[in-house]
């Protein structure tokens, strides 16, 4: 398996901290995507929630998958890269106006829709424009994602989705939607999941529920099963693909497509968390006194996931070699939760030391802020640097 590669060397000559892009993991990934799902009638859509960096997203099109989108700035974004509207999807529980009539003129595929609300300003807004919207109904499955409560999508206690016990009154009420094609259903359960029981639940649950709409003489077309499968942050290096063949081989075994029905995913970390990392430079060594500070010049502005949702990230020091010491790896900004690591093993670190924090190429750099007044990350990839 091919690991990310560092170009050391030039990162010395470029202002840090930015993050880089190693464009050859990248489409190790994507090649295995396909190769897993080829000869099914399966389509992946990149959640660009994840990245929008413009040569990421060119080399995700030429893979051939679609977009996932959840704002009209990610559907915007999705048809400048070129990304066929006919793979565009378009979910989120609070979509405005404006929108929903950009998704509309630009005739994307499908509306994942999350509430009747929801459902009529859609049909409304698409009668004015005597389009038909074709949409998919997001059913909160309460399926238990085994994840970070922050990344727990699909339970009854969460803002998303239809509930279960009210498919029967959006059944009824669609019919009256003249400008509303329903094509199908949508789930996405959590993020970050590791354990494929929570997929296997959903496959048996997705049966459960299909068997509701048969029982109406509806026929679901499209069966989105959302997004969600983790990596390995621990080990990139010898996990630099995520285990795309066990993810797929569990719909493959435990969801039976109809004839005429395709099933979608919507795959963001899983797909460039492990190109990405956020390269740094150490500012300080400070000794306290109960433990050392590596102290960098990225903080949370940069990467906001480890203060966020403690998550864990890989550090490396790429210009070290000498033996390994303890460090907290910590950022510039005034706040105690900027910090990257705690106890965290780096070869011996020193003032102007490149450091590496590792699996940042999925909701990292798009989540970055400007807090303190600190200027955006740049990025770089290894086609460009
Ligand atoms: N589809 C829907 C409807 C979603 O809400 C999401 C992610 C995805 C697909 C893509 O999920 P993925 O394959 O990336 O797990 N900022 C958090 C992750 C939030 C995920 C939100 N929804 C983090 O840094 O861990």
């Amino acid at each position: 398996m091919l690991k990310a590669q560092y170009p050391l060397e030039k990162f010395r000559n470029i202002p840090t901290p930015f993050y880089y892009y190693d464009l050859d993991v990248l489409r190790n990934t994507l090649k295995e995507i396909n190769e897993q799902t080829t000869g099914y009638n399966f389509e992946v859509h990149y959640a660009l929630k994840a990245n929008v960096n413009p040569e990421v997203l060119n080399i995700i099109r030429e893979a051939g998958l679609g977009a996932d989108c959840v704002s009209g700035g990610e559907v915007q974004a999705a048809v400048n890269a070129g990304i066929p509207s006919s793979k565009i999807v378009f979910a989120g529980v609070g979509k405005a106006d404006w929108e929903i009539n950009l998704a509309l003129e630009n005739d994307i595929f499908c509306f994942n829709a999350e509430s009747i609300p929801e459902l009529e300003v859609i049909n409304e807004l698409a009668t004015a424009k005597n389009k038909t919207a074709s949409v998919a109904l997001r059913i909160n499955p309460n399926v238990d994602a085994h994840t970070h409560n922050y990344i727990t999508t699909g339970l009854n206690e969460n803002k998303f989705g239809i509930n279960m016990e009210d498919i029967d009154k959006v059944i009824s009420v669609l019919p009256d939607l003249r400008n509303i094609r329903m094509i199908g259903i949508h789930f996405h359960i959590g993020s970050q999941i590791t354990d494929m029981t929570a997929y296997h639940n959903l496959c048996v649950r997705i049966s459960e529920i299909e068997d509701i709409f048969a029982s109406k003489n509806i026929f679901l077309q499209h069966i989105n099963v959302g997004g969600g499968l983790g990596i390995n942050y621990e080990h990139p290096n010898h996990f630099p693909v995520p285990e795309f063949e066990t993810y797929f081989r569990t719909f493959k075994e435990h969801f039976k497509l109809q004839p005429g029905q395709t099933l979608h995913f919507e795959l963001g970390r899983s797909v460039v968390a492990q190109c990405g990392s956020l390269i740094s430079k150490v500012l300080y060594v400070k000794e306290g006194s109960t433990k050392n500070f590596a102290i960098l010049d990225a903080g949370f502005t940069d990467l906001i996931r480890p203060a966020l949702y403690q998550a864990y990230h890989r550090i490396e020091n790429l210009s070290s070699d000498l033996p390994v010491e303890k460090y907290d790896v910590v950022g510039p900004i005034c706040e105690s939760s900027d910090v990257f690591d705690k106890d965290c093993y780096l070869n011996k670190t020193r003032r102007g030391d490149i450091i590496a924090i590792r699996s940042a190429g999925a909701y990292g750099e798009i989540m970055a802020s400007q807090y303190n007044l600190r200027a955006l990350p740049k990025a770089y990839t290894s086609d460009n640097i």
